[in-house]
């Protein structure tokens, strides 16, 4: 039995290399261990590794979506501009509907990094009752990005009726108009 409540989380790791087995997944845990700091709530990831390979990552994040249920579903990886960077392009194909705004704050604030965040084509959208974002390969840049857009989430997915999320507010605070 599944607990209703619980929010299933998807993790998508897209790597040639990693998938191969030629270096260690570090950024599927590192997306892992910031939702343990962000979230209050009960959750429970699902976690994917895959190559640069456009059908299996639209056939993944449509299993994550509409088979397993998730609420969110985060990617890592394949969002530059080599010709095996194809994650958006996966992603835009599966999703009903693309929030702009994700990409537009996550290379935003990445810039505040480095200049090459330009790079990164990230973006997020909406798959039925899930929502999906693309963030970078790297683990440091996975955090950078999830600080800055994270506190629209959990409001997000109330809109698309999922789980009501909630946040560890001295870690990250999720905002919901009209609430405190
Ligand atoms: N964003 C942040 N916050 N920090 C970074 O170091 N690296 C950039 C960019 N976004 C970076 C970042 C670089 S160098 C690239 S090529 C793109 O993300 C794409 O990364 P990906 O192909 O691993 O998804």
């Amino acid at each position: 039995m599944t607990d209703k409540k619980c929010a299933r989380i998807g993790i998508v790791t897209i790597s040639d290399r990693a998938s191969a087995g030629r270096y260690e997944d570090l950024s599927g845990p590192a997306i892992a261990k910031t939702m343990e700091n962000y979230l209050s709530s009960p959750w429970e990831a699902v976690t994917r590794l895959i190559p640069d390979e456009q059908p299996l990552i639209e056939q993944t994040l449509v299993e994550l979506c509409d088979e397993v249920g998730c609420c969110l579903v985060l990617t890592t990886g394949g969002t530059g501009p080599t010709l095996r960077d194809i994650t958006p392009e996966a992603t835009m194909a599966v999703c009903e509907k693309v929030l702009d705004g994700f990409g537009e704050q996550m290379r935003n604030v990445s810039l505040r990094y480095v200049p090459t965040a330009i790079l990164s084509r990230q973006m997020a959208g909406i798959r039925g009752s899930s929502l999906i974002i693309n963030l970078p390969g790297k683990p440091k840049a996975i955090r950078e990005c999830l600080d800055a857009v994270f506190p629209a989430v959990p409001y997000c997915i109330d809109l698309i009726e999922g789980p009501y999320i909630e946040t560890d507010e001295s870690v990250i605070k999720a905002f919901r108009p009209g609430q405190k």
